[in-house]
């Protein structure tokens, strides 16, 4: 497992767990009662917090990364810096594939993904350990024709 960058403080990092920790309270999984909260550290330097969204028709509920992204986007943020998801359980709660992916879109292959739960953060790893070998935007650039 890579180090946790520099610029990601132990502060950084409780600002971060405690933003996940408010918006995992909040999540709304009556189906699951699995409640997840997500924070986004954009680059500007703020936070951004989601939760997970589930519905009647199950394929339609949103995780709690898709909801800190959205509130990222909203707020003008167009980086993601850093990325703690936040869940209680046997296993660390690591991103759902298409959130790696959504997450892909506005983060480096660098960018470290935390892993938490209330009391302690429970691993780490960046973008690119869990998203190897990925498509984003910048597969589409093309030379202006
Ligand atoms: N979930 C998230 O919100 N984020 C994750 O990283 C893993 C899973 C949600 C989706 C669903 O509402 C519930 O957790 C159970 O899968």
């Amino acid at each position: 497992m890579s180090d946790i960058p520099s610029f990601l403080t132990g502060d950084l990092q409780a600002q971060l767990q405690a933003a996940a920790r408010d918006a995992q309270a909040r999540a709304y999984a009556p189906y699951s009662r699995f409640q997840v909260g997500a924070a986004v550290l954009d680059e500007q330097g703020r936070i951004h917090a989601g939760c997970n969204v589930e519905n009647a028709a199950y394929p339609e509920g949103t995780c709690a990364e898709a909801g800190a992204i959205a509130a990222m986007v909203l707020a003008g943020g167009t980086r993601v810096r850093a990325v703690l998801v936040l869940g209680e359980g046997a296993a660390p709660v690591t991103p759902c594939g298409g959130c790696r992916q959504k997450l892909r879109e506005f983060a480096d292959a660098a960018t470290p993904v935390l892993v938490a739960d209330r009391q302690r953060l429970r691993a780490h790893f960046t973008l690119s350990e869990l998203l190897p070998a990925s498509f984003g935007p910048d597969h589409l650039a093309r030379p202006d024709a």
